[in-house]
């Protein structure tokens, strides 16, 4: 209709776009290839916007014609990209994947890229692997095919077998091995040095796996998800209960200290765990009992006063704390039953969104290609302002979860009918749509429509850019350089794909299942206890498949979502041994007793205590134990020195004391060394 008003149209336009993103400067950068198409599309998308506004007037045009630029080009792109993405990720993935085939990569190993050298990324990460195992079993669920079904077998039985792999973070008797981050393609442990351990991995792996197993209970496969799944799930979440308040390595690998990303992994594998584990019948109260505890800890990373997620404490300050951690863990503990709610993190929550602008902002200045880009616009987002890594650069994984919250966010307001800004959320919002005032916008007034579609383009905006700096044939890397763009370090990154998969699902409209989230956002009353309780593990059988798998034809058999009682099964009284005793750097305190849940006497089977309450005036040692309800039971410490060789025992008698009969209460024993 407008046809003719064309070049008029297009040279009005030019001042006003180039002035953020420009959809002109699409070809400055590595996506070149693309440019012809995109060209025609943009001056297609800019007419209809045109037509609209020249008919209409409205106020916000010039945004709105952008905002409709940029969607054509993100659709496009996303189109174009969502297909290769499938492929590459495939790639990575033994036996089969084209990039590991014929390598020695057994069945279900997510290898993080093929790249052997700078960066020598030929290994297999836990964390890595769930991640992408999350994203494909989502979309598994979602639309099931045979290939995705037989990878989802393979995972499982690539980690019910590394589970058992003994490794410089420990073996599986105590569960300490789980920690360990990576190992060789091949499945074998990885002796070099390492930041370990990293307790993210348990907890993302049982949250990868319990979405499959859920999947099985709902189309009718009960016992397959218990005896095939269940065993692996287990140890993971027995490990996030007994050292969730241990420090350990950040997801990044560099910094010692307690990691927000981890701790909220742990909340969600905790309360996911009990989930299924009711809808099987496994006992669940030591998951129940840890999960509001672990709940209560992460409050302490948000900074009220300037409001944003400190990502790393107990060893991290040394950083601003701002860190893309953070936006990880609003889209992978994304849940819609839990609406905004704050505790439990939700994309669309006060806090969150306050964060989202403190992380995005910290990489606005630092970076070269970010530079004159509007407060209101996307820009390219790193892990950390002082990353170093590679010259800390920006990064693919952590630029799509900036778009991808912001698309959950847009998900709940919008099946909610209104958006809700505090005073905590209030600058987010200013940046975007100015009258934003505090309060309750219902959908159809105006400050409600001018953020759904300022938001809308915000998000698309962070697609956009990785749009830009990915290679031409649509490969993504880890990385593009902060200065030129240009993609860099390890090539065919596992995790970018699967970034970029899950940001675009979203995107779409695709809901992830849920976590129970909703059932999970109460605090406890008082202070925050620590409970870190012990538990035996053992090596899941390894996994066998009926071959008859197939999904339910109609309605789902049974659905896993009502998150059990805290207090179950009180046969098993939850003791707290509590044990002073000074000792020097290495040396470990455990507890060995007559009772088999104390290892029955076996040194071998000494339970260790945990030193995370351990101070220079008060040196504690502590373990929760579940034993029989009644049981007479005798015990006494031991101190080990560079291993089981060293051991040294307390002096003197037995320590008795009797369990009394079943009761919710946790009971506590308080001892010193002797
Ligand atoms: C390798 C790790 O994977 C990466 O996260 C870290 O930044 C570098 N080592 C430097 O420590
Ligand atoms: C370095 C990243 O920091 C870490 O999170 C990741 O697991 C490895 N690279 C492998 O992709």
């Amino acid at each position: 209709m407008a046809l003719f008003a064309v070049p008029n149209l297009i040279q009005d336009l030019i001042p006003a776009a180039s002035e953020s993103i420009n959809p002109w400067n699409w070809n400055l950068n590595a996506s070149g290839l693309f440019l012809p198409t995109m060209h025609a599309l943009s001056k297609f998308a800019l007419l209809g916007a045109c037509a609209v506004h020249s008919v209409m007037g409205l106020p916000e045009s010039v945004e709105r014609r952008e905002a409709n630029l940029l969607k054509r080009n993100v659709d496009d792109w996303i189109n174009r990209e969502t297909p290769i993405a499938w492929q590459r990720l495939l790639c990575n993935i033994g036996p089969n994947g084209c990039a590991v085939a014929n390598q020695g990569v057994p069945a279900g190993v997510v290898v993080a890229s093929p790249s052997r050298a700078n960066p020598d990324y030929w290994y297999t990460w836990t964390r890595d692997a769930a991640l992408v195992f999350k994203g494909i079993a989502d979309a598994f669920a979602r639309n099931y095919t045979a290939d995705l079904h037989t990878q989802l077998k393979n995972f499982v039985g690539s980690q019910a077998k590394l589970q058992g792999v003994g490794n410089p973070s420990g073996g599986l008797s105590d569960g300490q091995g789980l920690g360990e981050a990576k190992f060789m393609v091949d499945l074998k442990e990885y002796t070099g040095e390492w930041g370990r351990p990293q307790r993210d991995g348990p907890p993302l792996r049982a949250i990868a796996l319990i979405r499959y197993a859920k999947w099985l209970v709902e189309n009718g496969y009960k016992s397959t998800a218990e005896s095939q799944v269940w065993p692996t799930i287990e140890n993971d979440l027995k490990y996030s209960a007994q050292y969730w308040n241990q420090t350990g390595f950040d997801l990044w690998e560099e910094v010692p200290g307690s990691s927000f990303f981890t701790i909220a992994s742990t909340h969600r594998a905790l309360i996911e765990g009990a989930q299924l584990g009711a809808a099987l019948g496994k006992p669940t109260r030591v998951y129940t009992t840890v999960a509001p505890q672990v709940l209560c800890f992460q409050q302490s990373f948000w900074n009220a006063r300037e409001g944003f997620i400190v990502s790393n404490i107990n060893g991290g300050e040394y950083r601003r704390g701002r860190d893309a951690n953070s936006l990880l863990v609003a889209i992978h503990n994304f849940d819609p039953s839990a609406g905004c709610d704050a505790n439990t993190f939700q994309p669309c929550s006060d806090k969150a969104l306050s964060n989202h602008k403190a992380v995005v902002d910290s990489f606005r200045s630092i970076y070269n290609i970010n530079r004159g880009i509007a407060q209101n616009k996307a820009v390219a987002v790193g892990r950390y302002s002082e990353d170093v890594y590679y010259n800390g650069n920006p990064w693919f994984l952590t630029t799509f979860a900036a778009a991808e919250q912001l698309y959950d966010a847009l998900l709940v307001w919008k099946a909610q009918g209104s958006i809700t800004i505090t005073q905590t959320s209030l600058s987010f919002f200013r940046d975007h749509v100015s009258g934003a005032t505090v309060g309750t916008h219902a959908a159809g007034s105006t400050i409600y429509n001018q953020i759904i579609s300022a938001i809308t383009a915000y998000a698309d905006g962070f697609v956009e850019i990785n749009s830009r700096y990915a290679h031409s044939n649509g490969a993504m890397p880890e990385q593009y350089d902060r200065n030129s763009g240009s993609p860099l370090a390890a090539p065919d990154l596992t995790w970018s794909y699967s970034s970029f998969l899950t940001a675009t699902a979203r995107r779409d409209g695709y809901i992830p299942s849920g976590w129970g989230a909703g059932q999970a956002t109460a605090l406890p009353s008082g202070q925050c206890q620590k409970f870190e309780i012990a538990s035996s593990y053992s090596l899941p059988p390894t996994p066998s498949f009926p071959s008859s798998i197939s999904p339910a034809p109609n309605a789902p058999v049974e659905q896993v979502t009502s998150v059990p009682a805290g207090c179950t099964n009180p046969e098993k009284v939850f003791v707290t041994f509590n044990q002073r005793a000074t000792t020097a750097w290495g040396q470990v305190i455990k507890i060995v007793g007559n009772v088999p849940e104390l290892g029955g006497w076996d040194v071998n089977k000494a339970i260790p205590l945990s030193a995370s309450g351990y101070t220079g005036s008060n040196p504690l040692w502590s373990i929760t134990v579940p034993i029989q309800a009644g049981s007479n039971v005798q015990y006494k410490y031991i101190r080990i020195t560079n291993g089981v060789a060293g051991v040294s025992w307390e002096s003197g008698d037995n320590r008795a004391y009797t369990v009394p009969g079943a009761t919710c209460n946790i009971q506590s024993r308080s001892d010193n060394w002797k």
